[in-house]
């Protein structure tokens, strides 16, 4: 049988995704507030290994899958591109065939969008996307999560998405055409937006909108939305400080959207550059339960491909 791969949003129909924020949800009720800590009452992937390859930093996934797999019963295990034959030239599709004699499940957070199809390609056990530069599906599935928590029927939803155009907004653009809410993108007419993910809004219906007015795009939305300025890796934005900065989320860009629209943001946030520290740690803002939901919407991915 195929394993079951998380690479995209994109890949999977809106009542697939619908049962991952399902599960996630009822796991996280099941912990009755209490996020860390102890294994689960049932323990589906006891006995079960995550192999977790970083080639790029990261704080928030390593550390919610490896909480996340040991909650479920199973156990971790985290390779950089460093310190394994990876920096050495081994080629992604052994990497891949040797990893699934060992593990069970591969999370592979990498630059280039290919390694992770091929990691998909040549591994006989589930591959999950922990971020590419050109998507990242496990933090829309937490994000999907925070927003139905707090802000109910996703398809009733008008989100601003306001900054760079990048991988996670990408991701943000498969969810919109899945979960069927509105989305409006800001950015400066300096950065290009990634073709290939405003074709898939076109081909799929997503309901999105470009444009360069911030104040015009946050206007009536629900919940404003944005992400560093310049992502891990990323040369072309270095010089654009200037041209972001009428993209900043303050207290006069809140102001703009409805009276109680949230505030999110994947992290790690570059305070004062994209948003205002009295937007980060005022009351609109929903950062840090978003982080948390990065756990429960996890375990449900995981539970998903390796359960
Ligand atoms: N949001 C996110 O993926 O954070 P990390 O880079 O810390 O994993
Ligand atoms: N767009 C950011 C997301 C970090 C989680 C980056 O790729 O650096």
């Amino acid at each position: 049988m195929a394993p079951k791969h998380f690479l995209e949003v994109s890949q999977f129909d809106t009542a697939t995704l619908t049962g991952i924020l399902d599960s996630a949800q009822a796991m996280k009720d099941a912990r009755d507030g209490q996020p860390k800590g102890v294994a689960d009452a049932d323990l589906p992937l006891q006995g079960k290994v995550l192999a977790m390859i970083f080639e790029k930093p990261s704080t928030r996934t390593r550390v919610s899958f490896d909480v996340g797999m040991r909650q479920l019963g199973g156990q971790t295990l985290v390779l950089s591109s460093h310190d394994t034959q990876l920096g050495r030239g081994e080629s992604i599709a052994d990497t891949a065939r040797v990893l699934s004699r060992f593990v069970d499940g591969i999370m592979i957070r990498t630059d280039q969008d290919d390694k992770l199809v091929e990691m998909a390609k040549y591994a006989d056990v589930p591959v999950i996307n922990g971020l590419t530069d050109d998507s990242h599906p496990c933090q829309i599935m937490a994000d999907m999560q925070t927003l139905r928590e707090k802000k109910g029927d996703l398809a009733k939803l008008k989100i601003a998405w306001l900054g760079d155009f990048n991988n996670v907004t990408t991701s943000f653009i498969h969810a919109a055409g899945r979960f069927g809410f509105k989305l409006d993108i800001a950015f400066p007419p300096e950065v290009t937006p990634v073709a290939e993910a405003v074709k898939w809004a076109k081909d799929n219906n997503a309901d999105i909108r470009l444009g360069h007015d911030a104040k015009a795009a946050v206007e009536n939305a629900d919940c404003i939305v944005t992400d560093t300025w310049i992502s891990m890796g990323d040369d072309e934005n270095q010089n654009l400080h200037n041209q972001f900065q009428p993209f900043q989320v303050n207290a006069a860009m809140m102001a703009n959207a409805r009276d109680d629209a949230i505030f999110m943001h994947c992290l790690p946030a570059h305070r004062n550059e994209e948003v205002t520290d009295e937007v980060m740690d005022g009351p609109q803002s929903v950062v840090f339960d978003e982080a948390e939901n990065r756990l429960h919407a996890q375990k449900a991915i995981l539970k998903f491909c390796m359960g």
